[in-house]
């Protein structure tokens, strides 16, 4: 939140004050500092092939994850429907900063035929969905009306709370 306040400065013999903007520094860190990372993996929900790719994709992952190439990075359930802005079946990978790097590369050597959305955790949920935001592979439509424009302090982080979905053979597809 942006404050005022009245500064007053001793120039010479007279007392000059101005009204200025006090941004608090919290406000600048917020608008500065990324949280951490998503990649969206896509894949059309509709097709047993392309669901199956996803699904050996994520085991891979998942195994990077395990043996700590990939140790700041966490896996979330997928969503085998269209879900939030998504309109197709995906599964998010959150990585913290540290993670990066490894999880890029493996991303763009190992995606396949599947559209990844990467894009960085800011309290800027519109901003980072969009022009912050970029594909590996062919771009896939989202529906971006649904995200905030600011989130204030409920930026998502790589957490311990993602949820690991392990029990993929109960599916019905
Ligand atoms: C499913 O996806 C595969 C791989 O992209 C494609 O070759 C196939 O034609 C698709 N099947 C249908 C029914 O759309
Ligand atoms: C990412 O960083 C945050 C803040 O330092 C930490 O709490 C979290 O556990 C990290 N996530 C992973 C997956 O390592
Ligand atoms: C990508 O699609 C091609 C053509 O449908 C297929 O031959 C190949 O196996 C697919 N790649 C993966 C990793 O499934």
């Amino acid at each position: 939140m942006e404050s005022k306040a009245i500064i007053c400065f001793l120039v010479g013999t007279s007392l000059l004050c101005i009204r200025a903007s006090i941004i608090p520094s919290s406000t600048l860190d917020d608008l500065l500092s990324i949280k951490g990372y998503h990649f969206h993996t896509y894949f059309d929900h509709r097709n047993t092939t392309n669901i199956e790719e996803a699904i050996n994709f994520r085991t891979s992952i998942q195994e990077r994850i395990t043996s700590g190439e990939l140790k700041e990075c966490r896996i979330n359930f997928v969503n085998f429907l269209p879900r939030g802005p998504h309109l197709m079946g995906e599964y998010e990978t959150c990585c913290n900063s540290t993670s990066l790097p490894a999880a890029m590369s493996f991303f763009i050597e190992n995606r396949g035929n599947l559209s990844v959305l990467f894009h960085p955790l800011t309290r800027w949920e519109l901003l980072d969905h969009t022009k912050r935001a970029m594909f590996l592979g062919p771009p896939v439509k989202m529906d971006v009306s649904i995200l905030s424009v600011d989130l204030f302090d409920d930026v998502d982080v790589c957490g311990d709370d993602e949820i690991e979905y392990s029990d993929i053979n109960n599916l019905i597809l």
